[in-house]
């Protein structure tokens, strides 16, 4: 983390906050409250007002995510195309909700809003891999290969 912060500018804009914040998350998986902290003292912003940007963005995460990140999309168009059956299956089988991760630290389910392929929903993404026009057989098939 030191490494990090010491490449940093002592003075930046909201926009070149945010690209560290990404930054950080790419390298080190999620912010956690040290990184805040030292980060306000380096770039004179009060650790609130950092943590109160990054919370507005849905992408940040504020405690360690398992191995695979699996987005289950609960926008509207994933809604109409049952989503919401699959965000059950999905709680009933490994026993996440929205946010949690997996006592092992394997999955960690997140639903997002939308994830930009509506005409093929419902959408289902883990990590960076896309499934599309997802059904109950194929959701049970990922879920499979994830264990
Ligand atoms: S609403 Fe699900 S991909 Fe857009």
């Amino acid at each position: 983390m030191e490494e990090f912060l010491n490449k940093l500018p002592t003075s930046v804009s909201k926009t070149e906050l945010l690209r560290i914040l990404q930054e950080f998350q790419d390298k080190y998986g999620y912010l956690d409250n040290d990184f805040i902290h030292e980060l306000s003292k380096k770039i004179g912003i009060q650790p609130g007002k950092i943590f109160g940007i990054a919370s507005f963005y849905s992408q940040f995460r504020f405690k360690p995510s398992g191995k695979y990140i699996v987005n289950l999309c609960s926008g509207v168009a994933c809604h109409i195309n049952s989503s919401e059956n699959l965000i059950n299956v999905f709680t009933k089988l490994t026993g996440l909700k929205d946010g949690e991760t997996s006592a092992d630290g394997k999955i960690t389910l997140e639903l997002v809003p939308c994830l930009g392929g509506c005409a093929n929903s419902p959408v289902v993404k883990v990590n960076d891999k896309y499934y599309t026009k997802v059904t109950k057989a194929d959701l049970l098939k990922i879920i499979q290969e994830l264990k």
